[in-house]
C-alpha cells in the first residue's frame, strides 16, 4: 500500500522555485487560468496519457475516448487531465516505427513521474504505442490503465470480407503473381481499412491488446471490443471510474506484471497464435521490471499450449469475431489450468476471481475448446544454434509443416536495398527449394529492425504458383503476415552475428522438431570470412548525435526486447 501521507494530486511533485510554498501557489494560479475552481484542483488527477496524431490512423478515436475517461473520472470523484506524447502510427514512420518505440517509452515514463498525478490511463492502440505505453508505466510504476482504441471492423470487396491486414499481403501477393488487376489492387486498397480502429486481425496491435488484459493491466474483455463499438466508450468510462478508484493502492505495474503474469500473457500469446512481435515488446516490458522473458522456457510454454483461438493471420475470423465470441477471458478460461490463477489485477481482483465472473458463454467457431483445439501446440517456437546464438523465432502456427525440416542452399540479400533490387530480377538463380536469406535488418542496422522478413517470393516463382518457402532473417514480420519464416536470428548481422558471415550457396539446416538453425560452414572457412567482416564493418561510418546515437549505441538485440540497455530495472548501460 502506498504512503497514505504523499501529496495528492495537485500537490504532488512540485516545481522547484525553493519554496514549496510558493510553487503549490504558482502552479493553482496558472492552473485555475485554465478555468478549474479551487475545489476541482484540491481533488486526486488522473493522468490521460493521449497518443493521438494525425500520422496515426489506429487513434483516430482517441478524442472522443479521452471524453469517456473524463466522464469516468469526474463520475467517481477525480479531476482527469490529459496530455500528450509521440505517436507511433505504422505506416507513417522511417525506417520503422520501432525505432522510435523506445523514445516514446521515455516520454511517457518521464511525463508520468514529472507531472502530478496519482494514477493514469494510458491511451493507444496502434502497434508499438501500447508496448511503449507500458514500458514507460512500467518504469515510472504509478498505478495504470491501459485503454486501447480497438480494432477496426471489416469490410466487403465483390461480396469478400476484407480486414486489414493480413487481407492486405494476400491481394498484394495476388497482384505480384498477375492474378489481380491494377484497377482491382486500387479498388482493394480502399476497401481494407475502412473503420477507425487498429488493424482487425490478430495482427501485433491485438495482440498487445490481448497481452495487457492478460497481464491484468486493462479491465476484462477490454482488448477485442471493436473501436466502433459503443461498448469501447462504456470501456474508457469504466477506466476512468476504477482509475480514481486506484489511486492510494498498490496495484502499480510492478505488482500487477509479475513473473507469473508475464508468462500467463506468454500462454495468452501462445494459444491467440499471436504475433511474433509480441516477444520483443513482451521481452521489453518485462525487463523494464527485472524479469528475463526466457526462450527456452518459450518453447516448454508452446509445447504445452494449444492454439485455441480461430483468427486471421492463421485462422479464419477476424477481432470482431473474438469480440463476439467471448473475447479474451474466454480464452483464457479454456486454459485456466496452465494459468497461474492468483495474479492481481488492476481491479484488484485476481485473475481466477475475473474468470469465474465472467459470462460463461462462447461462440466455438472462433475460441475451440481445450480438448479440442486448432493446433495442439502454440504457436511460436525459438530455434537455436550455430546461426542463431541468441535464438530465433518461427511462427509455426503461419507456417507450411512440410518445410520444417529442411537443408538447403542459401540465396542470400546483403541488405534491404540488395533485396528490392534483385528478387524480382529475372535472371536471379533461385529455385523453389533454396532458403532466402536477407542480412542486415536487425536492431543494430541502419534500418532499426523492420518488418520485412517476409521477403516477397521471387515473381518469377510466384507466378509458377509458389506461394510458400523458407525465408531468415535478423528482420521482424508484421503480425499480419504468413508464411515459412524465421525472424529475430541473434546477434543480428550488423552487430556481428554469424549471420553476417554467411555466403550466397552456403547450406543452412532448418529443423523445427530440434528446435535448431545452423549454418553449414567449417569453422576455418567462418575465421577467413570474420575478419574481412571486421575490416568492412570499421568503415561503416556510425551516427554521432541525437536519437540516432542513442539508438546506435544502447539498443539491445532481440530476446533483450531492443529496449535501450539503460532503461532495463536495473539500467545495466552500454554493451
Ligand atoms: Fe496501426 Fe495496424 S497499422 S494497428
Amino acid at each position: 500500500m502506498s504512503d497514505k501521507n504523499e501529496p495528492r494530486g495537485m500537490k504532488r511533485g512540485l516545481t522547484n522555485y525553493g519554496d514549496a510554498g510558493f510553487s503549490a501557489y504558482l502552479r493553482r494560479s496558472f492552473a485555475s487560468s485554465m478555468g478549474y475552481s479551487r475545489s476541482m484542483l484540491e481533488k486526486p488527477v488522473v493522468g490521460i496519457c493521449q497518443s493521438a496524431s494525425g500520422f496515426n490512423n489506429c487513434h483516430r478515436t482517441i478524442p472522443e475516448l479521452v471524453d469517456a475517461v473524463k466522464r469516468g473520472v469526474l463520475a467517481a470523484g477525480g479531476l482527469p487531465i490529459d496530455f500528450p506524447t509521440i505517436s507511433l502510427g505504422e505506416a507513417y514512420l522511417t525506417p520503422t516505427s520501432l525505432k522510435f518505440r523506445n523514445l516514446m517509452s521515455m516520454d511517457v515514463e518521464e511525463m508520468v513521474r514529472a507531472q502530478p498525478m496519482d494514477v493514469v490511463v494510458l491511451v493507444g492502440g496502434c502497434d508499438k504505442t501500447v508496448p511503449a505505453q507500458l514500458m514507460g508505466a512500467a518504469s515510472a510504476d504509478i498505478p495504470s490503465i491501459q485503454l486501447v482504441t480497438g480494432p477496426m471492423s471489416t469490410s466487403n470487396y465483390r461480396g469478400e470480407r476484407l480486414g486489414a491486414c493480413t487481407d492486405c499481403r494476400r491481394y498484394w501477393a495476388r497482384y505480384r503473381a498477375g492474378e489481380v488487376s491494377e484497377q482491382q489492387i486500387t479498388e482493394v486498397e480502399g476497401r481494407l481499412a475502412s473503420t477507425a480502429g487498429t488493424c482487425a486481425v490478430m495482427g501485433t496491435a491485438s495482440t498487445m491488446a490481448s497481452i495487457a488484459e492478460a497481464l491484468g493491466m486493462m479491465p476484462a474483455g477490454a482488448a477485442a471490443v471493436p473501436a466502433t463499438d459503443a461498448d469501447r466508450l462504456r470501456i474508457a468510462e469504466e477506466s476512468g471510474r476504477l482509475a480514481v478508484e486506484m489511486i492510494g493502492t498498490d496495484r502499480t505495474p510492478s505488482k500487477i506484471i509479475s513473473a507469473k503474469a508475464i508468462e500467463n500473457a506468454t500462454r495468452v500469446l501462445l494459444a491467440i497464435g499471436g504475433s511474433t512481435n509480441a516477444i520483443v515488446h513482451l521481452a521489453a516490458i518485462a525487463g523494464r521490471l527485472g524479469h528475463p522473458l526466457d526462450l527456452k522456457r518459450l518453447n516448454e510454454l508452446s509445447d504445452t499450449t494449444p492454439v485455441l483461438v480461430d483468427l486471421k493471420p492463421t485462422g479464419a475470423h477476424y477481432m470482431i469475431d473474438l469480440a463476439a465470441a467471448g473475447g479474451i477471458p474466454a480464452v483464457m478460461r479454456e486454459m485456466r489450468h496452465l494459468l497461474h490463477l492468483d495474479c492481481t489485477t488492476i481491479e484488484g481482483r485476481t485473475l481466477g476471481e475475473r474468470l469465474d465472473e465472467w459470462d460463461p458463454w462462447v461462440d466455438r467457431a472462433v475460441v475451440r475448446p481445450f480438448v479440442d483445439p486448432i493446433s495442439p501446440t502454440g504457436g511460436l517456437v525459438s530455434l537455436f544454434g550455430s546461426l542463431a546464438p541468441g535464438g530465433a523465432i518461427l511462427k509455426r502456427s503461419a507456417a507450411d509443416p512440410t518445410l520444417f525440416e529442411k537443408e538447403a542452399r542459401c540465396v542470400v540479400f546483403e541488405s534491404l536495398e540488395d533485396l528490392a533490387a534483385r528478387v524480382d530480377d529475372p535472371a536471379l538463380d533461385i529455385a523453389r527449394d533454396d532458403i532466402m536469406v536477407l542480412k542486415n535488418a536487425g536492431p543494430r542496422s541502419e534500418s532499426g529492425m523492420p518488418e520485412a522478413g517476409y521477403l516477397p517470393i521471387p515473381k518469377k516463382l510466384a507466378a509458377a504458383g509458389l506461394k510458400d518457402m523458407v525465408r531468415m532473417s535478423d528482420a521482424r514480420m508484421s503480425g499480419t503476415a504468413y508464411g515459412t519464416i524465421v525472424l529475430h536470428i541473434s546477434p543480428d548481422a550488423a552487430s556481428g552475428g554469424p549471420l553476417a558471415l554467411v555466403e550466397n550457396g552456403d547450406r543452412v539446416r532448418l529443423s523445427v522438431r530440434n528446435r535448431s538453425l545452423d549454418l553449414l560452414v567449417d569453422d576455418a572457412t567462418l575465421a577467413k570470412r570474420r575478419a574481412a567482416f571486421e575490416i568492412e564493418a570499421a568503415k561503416v561510418v556510425k551516427p554521432t548525435r541525437g536519437h540516432a546515437w542513442l539508438y546506435d549505441t544502447f539498443v539491445t538485440q532481440a530476446e533483450d526486447g531492443c529496449d535501450f540497455s539503460f532503461l532495463k530495472k536495473d539500467g545495466v548501460g552500454a554493451k
